[in-house]
């Protein structure tokens, strides 16, 4: 069975995402850890309140970024985490980070990458005017959202959206397209060739 660990920094729908998969029977994979680099996250009494294991690290306790991620390193390690999932974590990785995990980082974004990256991407996207927008899972990388695509979902950008309907609308598509991104790793169908992700039919080697 596939161990993940997720990090995350807020509220955890997308962490909900994945328990109740997990949960129905849908996703075969265990959450081994759930990290926090803010105490407060509403993410951690989610995974409490389901028996998850969860860390706080405060940021603030370490001089040195690589030694803040040290600590998740070294926790994410002893847990023997196979896949770590970023379920709105509001940080960016360090290479150092990447490398200690390589190609066994995923992050999802609520635009369709490579439009719109970075903070806000729903304002960022009715400032603009497009019509269609939606989120992405991809492979984290050294840079910002900008790592190999893993599955995106579109949905409409309707004249009246407000930032906040908008982001439900495409919350919604998150909690689909998540669940599904990470099974595809647990069933070994995914393949990296450069910047390109194939997704290999269930059963085929
Ligand atoms: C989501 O919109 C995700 O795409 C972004 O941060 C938000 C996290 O929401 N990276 P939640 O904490 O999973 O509810």
């Amino acid at each position: 069975m596939l161990k993940i660990g997720v990090l995350v920094s807020g509220r955890g729908t997308n962490l909900q995402s994945i328990i109740d998969s997990i949960e129905s029977g849908g996703l075969k994979a265990e959450i081994r850890l759930v990290i926090s680099d803010r105490k407060d996250a509403y993410a951690l009494k989610r995974a409490e309140k389901h028996q998850i294991e969860t860390l706080y690290i405060n940021p603030g306790d370490y001089e040195k970024v690589e030694d803040f991620e040290d600590e998740m390193i070294k926790a994410l390690k002893e847990k023997e985490v196979e896949l770590v999932v970023m379920a709105g974590f509001m940080r960016i990785l360090s290479p150092y980070f990447i490398k200690s995990f390589k190609n066994r980082i995923m992050n999802i974004h609520p635009s369709l990458l490579p439009s719109f990256p970075g903070l806000h991407p729903q304002r960022q996207a009715l400032e603009y005017g497009v019509k269609v927008s939606g989120c992405t899972v991809h492979f984290a990388d050294e840079g910002m959202d900008t790592g190999p695509i893993i599955i995106q979902a579109a949905v409409p950008v309707l004249d009246d959206d407000s930032e906040e309907s908008l982001s439900a609308r495409i919350l919604e598509k998150e909690h689909q397209i998540y669940p599904e991104a990470i099974k595809l790793f647990a069933e070994n169908r995914i393949e990296i060739q450069g910047r390109k992700v194939k997704v290999k039919e269930r059963g085929v080697k």
